[in-house]
């Protein structure tokens, strides 16, 4: 059984995101995509936020499992028997980062391999900070989100405008 990681923020998940898990849940058994436990970005939503999203959003991709990770990745990989990590390549400038990530990562554990997909080029601009600038000065985010998660987003907003 071949099980892949999809490690990340996911603050949102974007349209960019699923397009990744959509593709790389092609290529397994099982797609495990794990939101980051105690990230040191300031994060919109919680983690269990997030992963309920994840969940709704990805509720017709059969194999597709969501769920929550602290510590290192490679030692999560290894506790659920995933021998891949999946990760999206924007541009040029994601590379460099990854790079040194998966090498760290294989390093640390030589039975995970990293793939690395390159993102449709419709959401090769997207990141999570964008959405949430846009969705911050009153723009519609429906473009670059699912609209489940562009109503989630909406709401978080007119609670932190009204506290
Ligand atoms: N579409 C849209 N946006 C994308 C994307 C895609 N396909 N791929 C990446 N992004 C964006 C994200 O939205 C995020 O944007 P933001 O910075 O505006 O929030 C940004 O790219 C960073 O991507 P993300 O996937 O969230 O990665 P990360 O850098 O926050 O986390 C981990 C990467 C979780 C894999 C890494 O931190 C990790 O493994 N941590 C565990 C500790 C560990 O093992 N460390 C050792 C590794 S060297």
């Amino acid at each position: 059984m071949k099980i892949g990681i999809y490690p990340g923020s996911f603050d949102p998940v974007t349209k960019g995101h699923l397009d990744i898990i959509r593709r790389s849940s092609k290529m397994v058994d099982v797609l495990i995509v794990a939101v980051l436990k105690n990230n040191s970005k300031s994060p919109l939503f919680s983690v269990e936020e997030r992963v309920s999203m994840l969940k709704e959003v990805t509720k017709d991709i059969s194999n597709v499992q969501i769920d929550s990770f602290s510590g290192l990745l490679v030692d999560y990989a290894r506790k659920n028997n995933a021998s891949i990590i999946v990760r999206g390549l924007r541009a040029v400038t994601d590379f460099e980062y990854e790079l040194q990530m998966s090498q760290t990562n294989r390093i640390m554990d030589s039975d995970v391999d990293t793939i690395f997909l390159t993102t449709s080029l419709e959401y090769a601009y997207l990141s999570s900070s964008t959405v949430k600038e846009v969705a911050m000065y009153g723009g519609d985010v429906s473009k670059f989100v699912p609209e489940y998660v562009a109503d989630k987003i909406n709401d978080k907003i007119k609670t932190l405008n009204i506290s």
